[in-house]
């Protein structure tokens, strides 16, 4: 009787079990959480065991100590072996009291200790990009890989996907909590649906980092091309795209920019999910209270109008691929042969590495194994000397197609080019000509802007004998490569151009 260190109650199968259950969880923990300070690459599903998994069974087992001393209570109770109050009596002088008490006092402040860096370390953990866009690996893979190759390669994904606040971080938690089900169930959307619906407004993202009125003036951007021609010829346009933001205090139009200077608000409805069809644009002046409605050619009826849900115009609405931008073959092709990774020696280089990214095929592995037997069947076949003469040249090449395909294709998740729009140009998507496609008139008669030096001005354009470099301010009349007559004044370029061969 007088050598039990702890109170009598404690003395049950349940209590020790979940004492026990809590030591070892809290020994693991250790030795885990001091790995996960000291390495420095760890596997996604070590975090989530470390501070997702484990408190669960840490929290359990010190929730089954008092849950078996309630229960053996009971029991003593109504077999009326001994005599207990019903609270205990706290007396120091009592050995086995004191134990307890102490060990409750310090494993508190223990827990309690550990529970803070925990959460803390939890905390950053969920909001990382290694769970966002590894964990569920199979799911994220192409939003992650796109994400890797971009400009916000180092910022985070919920930087524009949570963005900072307690209110959001509570959704995103909660919408969290479905995705990860659905991951796990695997019942999620292939692909997974654009717009999306509920992103929070730029505002509130975006312009934590660029803001804008830091977007001024002009940039210099050179777009690369290569003909599918047999010499893959080489056509780069350089242009000033006008990235500035109109008149910060007047608000007065002019440049890219000035869809989103503070002093205007433009609200579009859409015919599409998509927001790809536009028939209708309302411009407010924020000073005068000014409204300036345009209507296309195809217009809505008055009663569209009124039910139409209309958007207020943000980041977004043209920058909705700024981190998964997922290449056509045509441009991916185009970037690898400008920055040399992949060669414009071989004759039909292009034609033939474009063709071999667009087949359509099940999974990424025989997508690969395709690109390969293609490619080296085209050259065995059509240039039967160079096949065998160039051959590290064109496992080069095949190495860089592929790196192309792995890169902007994901046939598992069917995530390509063609399913996501990219607003931003006019060149394999409608973009800015939605509503600038020169048919958006306003009852006035006056036109959304059409004319090609009010957003960029080319100052070269071509290669070789036929490199034009501009002299004057206004730059160069564009000059189509191939004769397509006058066909590129009337038609938009991407009614040809669609991410392959025109
Ligand atoms: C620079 C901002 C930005 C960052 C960083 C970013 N995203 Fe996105 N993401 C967006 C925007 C904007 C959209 C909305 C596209 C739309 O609605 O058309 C989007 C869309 C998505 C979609 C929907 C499918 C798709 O491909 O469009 C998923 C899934 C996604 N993001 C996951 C992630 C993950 C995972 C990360 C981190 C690895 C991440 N995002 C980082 C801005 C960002
Ligand atoms: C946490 C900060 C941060 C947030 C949030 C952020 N960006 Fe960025 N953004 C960057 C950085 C850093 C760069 C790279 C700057 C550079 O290369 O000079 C960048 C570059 C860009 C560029 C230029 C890309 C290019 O091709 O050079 C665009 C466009 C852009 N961001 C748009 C957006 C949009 C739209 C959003 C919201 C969906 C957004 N950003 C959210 C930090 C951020
Ligand atoms: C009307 C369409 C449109 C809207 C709306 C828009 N942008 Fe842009 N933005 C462009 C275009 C076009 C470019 C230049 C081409 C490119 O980046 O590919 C550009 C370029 C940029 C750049 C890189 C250029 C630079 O000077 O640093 C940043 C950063 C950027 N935008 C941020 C934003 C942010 C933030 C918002 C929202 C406040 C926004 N944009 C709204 C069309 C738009
Ligand atoms: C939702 C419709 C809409 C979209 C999409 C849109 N714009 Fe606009 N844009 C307008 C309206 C409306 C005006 C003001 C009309 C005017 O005064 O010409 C305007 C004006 C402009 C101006 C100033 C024109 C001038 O006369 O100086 C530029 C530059 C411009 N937009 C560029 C772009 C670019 C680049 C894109 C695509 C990245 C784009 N816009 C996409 C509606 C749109
Ligand atoms: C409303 C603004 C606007 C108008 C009008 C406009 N463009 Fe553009 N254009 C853009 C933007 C923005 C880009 C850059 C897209 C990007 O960075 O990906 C672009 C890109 C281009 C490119 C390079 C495309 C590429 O991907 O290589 C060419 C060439 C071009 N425009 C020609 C024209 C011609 C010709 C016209 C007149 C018929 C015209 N543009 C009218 C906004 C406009
Ligand atoms: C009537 C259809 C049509 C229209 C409209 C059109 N193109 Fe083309 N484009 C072609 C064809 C066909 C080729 C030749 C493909 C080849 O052999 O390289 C081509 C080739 C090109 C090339 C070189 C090869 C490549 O694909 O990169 C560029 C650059 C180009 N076009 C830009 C534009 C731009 C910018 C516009 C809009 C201002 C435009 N095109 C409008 C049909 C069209």
């Amino acid at each position: 009787m007088t050598d039990r260190k702890l109170p009598r109650l404690a003395y049950n199968r349940v209590s020790i079990l979940g004492a026990f259950m809590a030591l070892v969880t809290m020994l693991i923990m250790t030795f885990l959480y001091v790995i996960d300070v000291f390495a420095t690459d760890t596997n996604p599903y070590f975090g989530i065991f470390l501070y997702m998994v484990l408190p669960v069974f840490l929290v359990l087992g010190l929730v089954l100590i008092p849950l078996g001393m309630i229960r053996h209570w009971r029991r003593w109770k109504k077999t009326g072996l001994a005599e207990i109050p019903t609270w205990p009596i706290l007396d120091l002088n009592n050995p086995s009291q004191r134990n307890a008490t102490l060990i409750f006092f310090f494993g508190t402040l223990l827990f309690l200790g550990a529970t803070a860096v925990g959460s803390y370390q939890a905390y950053h953990f969920s909001e990382s990009v290694t769970f966002c866009g590894k964990v569920c690996h199979a799911v994220m893979k192409p939003e992650h890989t796109a994400y890797m190759h971009s400009p916000h390669a180092r910022v985070a994904c919920v930087s524009c996907h949570v963005g900072p606040g307690a209110d959001w971080f509570a959704k995103s938690k909660l919408s969290g909590a479905y995705q990860v089900y659905a991951a796990l169930a695997n019942v999620y959307p292939r692909p997974i649906g654009t717009p999306i619906e509920n992103l929070r407004p730029a505002q509130e993202t975006c312009e934590q980092c660029h803001w804008p009125q830091k977007l001024f003036g002009a940039q210099q951007r050179r777009y690369d091309h290569f003909i599918y021609d047999s010499a893959n010829t080489a056509w780069p346009i350089d242009m000033l795209i006008k990235v500035g933001g109109g008149d910060f205090r007047s608000g007065k139009v002019y440049d890219i920019h000035w869809h989103v200077n503070p002093e205007v608000q433009i609200e579009y409805i859409a015919r599409d999910k998509k927001r790809q069809d536009i028939p209708w644009v309302r411009v407010t002046d924020k000073k005068t209270g000014a409204e300036t409605v345009y209507q296309s050619d195809s217009p809505f009826t008055a009663e569209e109008i009124t039910a139409g849900q209309k958007r207020v115009m943000d980041c977004v609405d043209c920058h909705n691929r700024p981190s998964h931008i997922y290449n056509s073959p045509d441009h991916a092709i185009d970037m690898a042969m400008a920055s040399g990774m992949l060669t414009t020696s071989l004759p039909d280089m292009k034609r033939v590495a474009v063709e071999a990214m667009l087949g359509e095929y099940e999974t990424e592995e025989q997508a690969l194994d395709s690109i390969e037997a293609r490619i080296l069947a085209y050259y065995r076949e059509n240039h039967e000397s160079l096949a065998a003469d160039r051959t590290g040249d064109l496992d080069r090449a095949v190495a860089a197609v592929q790196t192309e395909f792995a890169r902007n294709i994901f046939p598992e998740m069917k995530v390509r080019w063609s399913v996501y729009p990219d607003n931003i140009g006019h060149q394999e998507w409608p973009g800015c000509m939605r509503c600038h496609g020169g048919k958006h008139t306003s009852a006035s008669g006056e036109t959304i802007s059409h004319d090609c030096r009010s957003c960029h001005t080319i100052r070269a354009q071509g290669s070789g004998d036929r490199r034009q470099v501009a002299w004057t301010e206004e730059g160069l009349e564009f000059v189509h490569p191939v004769d397509i007559d006058e066909a590129w004044r009337e038609m938009g370029c991407f009614e040809c151009h669609s991410g392959q061969q025109p």
